[in-house]
């Protein structure tokens, strides 16, 4: 068969249904293009696979894109999972979540708890909570996940207590959550294989520096996010130092580690958010060229491979060389600015951050206090209305009382008259 054909190529030329040389090469060169930039752009799959029953994992930003495919592969490992999550716990959509996640990966070791990563009120209280266990509750591993991203052209706003939006979600909330939870970091016991994620972006080598402010007329969603990263991995590199000086009373070294991701360029929610600055328009754009953005950028479950490596490959647990390092595409590659580990840097951020931390925490208890003065009073006022209102009610019906006694009496009397009159005449 083949020779017959073969031959009828070389005497007769191309049969008729066939394509032109020069189709054939375009088509081919254009589709083998397409294969490799999709086969490049969609990252490295993590090569780790282990059992984790009966590891505790923290992860903030759960419930949506990479953080949430990362959730479900540790779920489906056997971890148990705590979501952090903005909404609270008995919110429907989240309860659903929950229940669904626990159907599909046959694990129902799965709650959420309200963290919300722009109150460092709520951070402070979740973190309470849980340092206040005795014994110290188990944690294996923590993901800070959450995060958000302003869409170009926004404005810049502050959350309720006060703090650029994104500086607070990004960085300073995790700052918090961490700065609370030390103890009970510090606390696991020796054999415990304890790391701590960081996920990150490579906005943050076109960060200004952290020494200089950024301040309203120069802020930028880019820039905002870019600072927010730059700093997050400052703070994290300087973390593992602190974690490090802990001297554990059974005197064996630190066993957690600071493990900072890229995922990479992903299709996630806030990325679409991003990409079509939160507008119908932009997602009407966004939908007729999706093909584009499914060529360049990473599904969710790609983006998480990095991090699902961070959490589960051993050769990036403790005693594998000093922690802080930086992973992307499930390997460690090094960081591409110096003042990552420049201590005068990390020093005045830590201590700025501190220092904006408790004011601002002071400001709010202020001011709880005082709203709480005012609904105290308001509920008294509230009580001594109602008493007064009470008492009102009772003098009227006392006096209603009385005026109806009146009347019978008046009646009566009248009765009595009329029945006396009445006896007089039947006398006459
Ligand atoms: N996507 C990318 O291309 C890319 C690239 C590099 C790095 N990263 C990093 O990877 C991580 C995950 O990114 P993603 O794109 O998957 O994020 P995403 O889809 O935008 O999800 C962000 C998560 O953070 C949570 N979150 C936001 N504000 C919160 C708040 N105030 N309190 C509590 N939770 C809050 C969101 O919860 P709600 O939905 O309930 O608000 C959501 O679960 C982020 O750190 C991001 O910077 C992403």
């Amino acid at each position: 068969m083949p020779i017959p054909f073969l031959a009828s190529l070389v005497f007769d030329g191309l049969p008729p249904w066939m394509p032109e040389p020069m189709n054939i090469v375009k088509y081919t060169t254009a589709i083998t293009a397409i294969a490799f930039t999709k086969w490049y752009t969609s990252g490295t799959s993590n090569p780790a696979e282990c059992d984790l029953h009966g590891r505790v994992v923290l992860i903030t930003g759960g419930t949506s894109g990479i953080g949430a495919v990362t959730a479900f592969e540790l779920a489906r490992c056997g971890a148990q999972i705590v979501l952090l999550t903005h909404a609270p716990s008995d919110d429907p959509f989240l309860v659903e979540f929950v229940q669904d996640m626990r159907e599909r990966t046959a694990n129902q070791l799965i709650y959420a708890e309200q963290v919300d990563l722009s109150s460092l009120h709520s951070i402070r209280q979740f973190a309470t909570r849980w340092i206040d266990n005795v014994p110290p509750r188990r944690l294996d591993t923590i993901i800070l996940c959450g995060a958000t991203l302003t869409p170009p052209g926004s404005a810049r706003t502050e959350t309720a207590e006060g703090i650029e939006t994104t500086w607070m979600v990004n960085y300073l909330a995790n700052f918090h959550l961490l700065g609370i939870l030390s103890p009970a970091i510090r606390a696991q016991p020796f054999d415990r294989d304890l790391r701590i994620i960081v996920p990150t972006c490579s906005a943050y080598i076109a960060s200004p520096p952290l020494d200089k402010v950024l301040d309203k007329k120069d802020w930028s969603p880019k820039r905002a996010y870019a600072r927010s990263k730059l700093a997050l991995m400052v703070f994290a590199k300087t973390y593992q130092k602190h974690l490090d000086s802990y001297k554990r009373p059974d005197k064996l070294p630190m066993n957690a580690r600071i493990i900072m991701v890229d995922p990479g360029l992903t299709r996630t929610p806030g990325m679409r958010r991003w990409i079509t600055r939160g507008s119908i328009w932009g997602l009407l754009v966004y939908m007729v060229l999706y093909a584009l953005s499914w060529l360049f950028m990473k599904s969710s479950y790609m983006g998480a491979q990095s991090i699902l490596f961070a959490a589960m490959d051993s050769s990036v647990g403790p005693g594998r060389g000093a922690g802080g390092k930086l992973i992307k595409e499930c390997m460690m590659v090094d960081c591409a600015r110096k003042d990552l580990d420049d201590e005068e840097v990390a020093k005045k951020l830590w201590e700025a951050s501190d220092k904006l931390i408790e004011e601002t925490e002071k400001l709010q208890a202020a001011k709880r206090a005082k709203a709480k003065k005012e609904e105290e009073k308001r509920k008294e006022e509230a009580k001594r209305v109602e008493q007064v209102e009470e008492i009102e009610a009772l003098v009227e019906s006392i006096k209603m009382g009385k005026a109806k006694e009146a009347a019978a009496q008046k009646g009566g009397s009248k009765g009595a008259k009329k029945s006396k009159s009445g006896a007089k005449t039947a006398a006459k």
